[in-house]
């Protein structure tokens, strides 16, 4: 085996996604977090906000993201002991890379990697774009910087 194969091998037994988002992001900006307990609801879970730190000025201001920085969500299960909600294991890590080719969905990369790190085949213009699309006037971004 090469050091190549060694290494390549090595970050799929880690479950780590090519290109680092998956496992970094737990080091980025957490600005929010929800939970949805309904699981008829297409985002159940309970789930946080992460940040990349190159793009936290644009995330302030609500415009001008740099290309190829990132905004997170892990979606974790819902866990209500006794009337105290807690974070179950990890289901999915939904992204927005911000590539400006990607012209079809606002100039935004949307896709989720599965609880091992491995991107989800998922239709992104009717399962994500649709919805984030009206927020046009933010970059397509939801969720805001809390003042306090
Ligand atoms: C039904 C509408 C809806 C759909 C469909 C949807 N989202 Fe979102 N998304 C939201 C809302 C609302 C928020 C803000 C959540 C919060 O404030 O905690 C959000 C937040 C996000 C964020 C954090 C940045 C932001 O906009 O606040 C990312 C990243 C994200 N979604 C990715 C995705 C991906 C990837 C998909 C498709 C797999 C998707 N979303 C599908 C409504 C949606």
């Amino acid at each position: 085996m090469t050091r190549l194969t060694l290494a390549v091998s090595l970050l799929v037994a880690a479950g780590k996604s090519p290109d680092g988002v998956f496992t970094d992001y737990r080091s980025w900006q957490h600005v929010k977090s929800m939970v949805i307990p309904d699981k008829a609801n297409g985002l159940y879970g309970f789930h946080h906000v992460f940040v990349e730190p190159k793009a936290l000025a644009a995330y302030k201001a609500g415009k001008g993201y740099p290309e190829g920085s990132h905004l997170v969500v892990p979606f974790y299960e819902v866990k209500d002991e006794g009337g105290a909600v807690h974070q179950g294991p990890l289901k999915m890590l939904a992204f927005m890379r911000r590539e400006a080719a990607a012209k079809e969905t606002g100039g935004w990369r949307f896709g989720a990697y599965d609880a091992g790190g491995k991107v989800m085949a998922l239709d992104v213009k009717a399962g994500c774009f649709t919805c984030h699309e009206a927020k046009k006037d933010r970059e397509y971004v939801f969720s805001e910087w809390a003042a306090q």
